[in-house]
């Protein structure tokens, strides 16, 4: 459930009719619901209610700094994959011991400032790595905490470029090899394996694969312990999906999830940890952008819209289907059309939909994608110089810019021409 419903014929963000901001802030731009946000985060915390737990929130989803003081006021911890993010995290006061450190190519100089400002700890992916953190915290006179995290070999039946689970990912360190490295760790004096790490992939949409990856670390978590290794902490990452499609699919809740944690994990007596990102941003999330031209082609008409791939490139690098609706609400069981909805940068590509049923619609309407608030803006671009589009939050009745859509000027700025031009 989010916040973005229609009232009075007319799409809302909670108490916000988003053609007045799209009258304000222009379009396109992305639209986030506070009170969304809120409930996707409880909705995790009461489903591990029963067990020790930390919901640390995959920031990469959507990572405005107004988002993350959201999640952080609600006692929320981080998982980061940079230097960035981590500073990210740390600006929006997420005191280090909740902030988890992921990534399968942490630097020295990121794992120096993580080191300095605090964290709870680094979820290992390669033996490398791990002797290259012992040195750095040696160096700086520290014990790094630790868990490897491990890769199941199970298939999360998603997308290929998103699954993570599988031996032939770059993801974590085999799972039968686990033994050895955790050994390993014993012996390095900048390092203490505090836990378990997994993530087997994103937008999964059934809990099969997660009871066999969970299932898996509960046997390493026997082992681990018979060989003398204090194993306090599981991670269990984030991965659960979302309905993109209403009506056509219905993933697994927050709470099924949490009872297959209790149920699998309960009694090891861990502290649970879980990075959830999409589940808490996506459906908080929309885009909101306006027809620029409708195009009657050869036996098709194009909606030509503002908003394009670099703004929004989920259907293009990932097929992904997103709703997409009128503003204006239609009347229910009214004229379809069928639209294929593109964005006007050059290539093929900038194709949101294909003859994808919707009300007639002419210049100057609004439509909105639906479940857009995660990977939406943080992976979009300037890609033919289109700039940045704004964020905006809502909170009631209240909206506010918390990115603004930068000038042409600021965007030439940023380049700098060598001294012999
Ligand atoms: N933890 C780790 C270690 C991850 O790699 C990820 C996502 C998450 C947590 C959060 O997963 P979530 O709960 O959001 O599924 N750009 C793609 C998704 C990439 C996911 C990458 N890793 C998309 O738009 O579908």
């Amino acid at each position: 459930m989010d916040h973005f419903l229609y009232r009075d014929g007319a799409l809302y963000a909670e108490d916000v009719p988003v053609a007045e901001i799209a009258a304000q802030v222009g379009t396109p731009c992305y639209i986030y619901s506070t009170a969304t946000l809120e409930r996707h985060f409880r909705l995790f915390d009461e489903a591990l209610a029963g067990m020790d737990h930390l919901v640390c929130y995959a920031m990469k989803a959507a990572s405005n700094q107004a988002i993350l003081k959201v999640m952080a006021d609600l006692g929320a911890g981080m998982d980061v994959v940079s230097g960035g993010e981590y500073a990210r995290a740390k600006a929006a006061g997420v005191p280090g011991d909740k902030i988890v450190f992921s990534g399968v190519g942490k630097t020295r100089e990121e794992m120096r400032a993580a080191l300095e400002g605090g964290v709870r700890q680094f979820n290992l992916e390669s033996e490398p790595e791990m002797e290259v953190l012992n040195e750095v915290a040696l160096s700086l006179g520290v014990v790094a905490p630790v868990t490897v995290r491990v890769n199941p070999d199970v298939d999360a039946k998603t997308h290929a470029k998103i699954a993570t689970g599988k031996s032939e990912n770059k993801f974590g360190i085999p799972i039968t090899r686990a033994p050895e490295v955790y050994a390993r760790i014993a012996e390095l004096p900048g390092l203490r394996a505090v836990g378990i790490d997994v993530h087997i992939g994103s937008q999964l949409t059934d809990l099969e694969p997660y009871r066999a990856a969970f299932t898996k670390v509960k046997e390493l978590t026997e082992t681990l312990r018979a060989a003398g290794h204090d194993i306090i902490r599981l991670d269990l990452g984030g991965g659960l999906g979302i309905p993109y499609e209403r009506g056509n699919s219905a993933p697994p809740l927050p709470v099924e999830y949490g009872a297959l944690v209790q149920e699998v994990l309960g009694d090891t007596g861990c502290e649970i940890e879980i990075e959830p990102g999409r589940l808490i941003a996506g459906n908080a999330g929309i885009m909101l952008s306006e027809v620029i031209y409708v195009k009657h082609g050869e036996g098709r008409d194009f909606l030509i819209i503002d908003g394009a791939m670099n703004d929004l490139i989920r259907p293009a690098m990932y097929d992904a289907h997103h709703d997409i609706v009128p503003v204006v609400e239609p009347e229910a069981g009214g004229e379809q059309t069928p639209y294929d909805i593109v964005g006007p940068v050059c290539e093929s590509g900038d194709t949101f939909a294909k003859g994808r049923n919707m009300p007639k619609l002419a210049a100057g309407d609004l439509v909105a994608f639906r479940s857009a608030g995660a990977y939406g803006a943080v992976m979009s671009s300037e890609y033919n110089t289109r700039p940045l589009i704004p964020e905006v939050l809502v909170k009631g009745d209240q909206f506010a810019v918390i990115r603004k859509r930068p000038s042409f000027e600021e965007i030439i700025n940023r380049d700098t021409l060598p001294e012999w031009m």
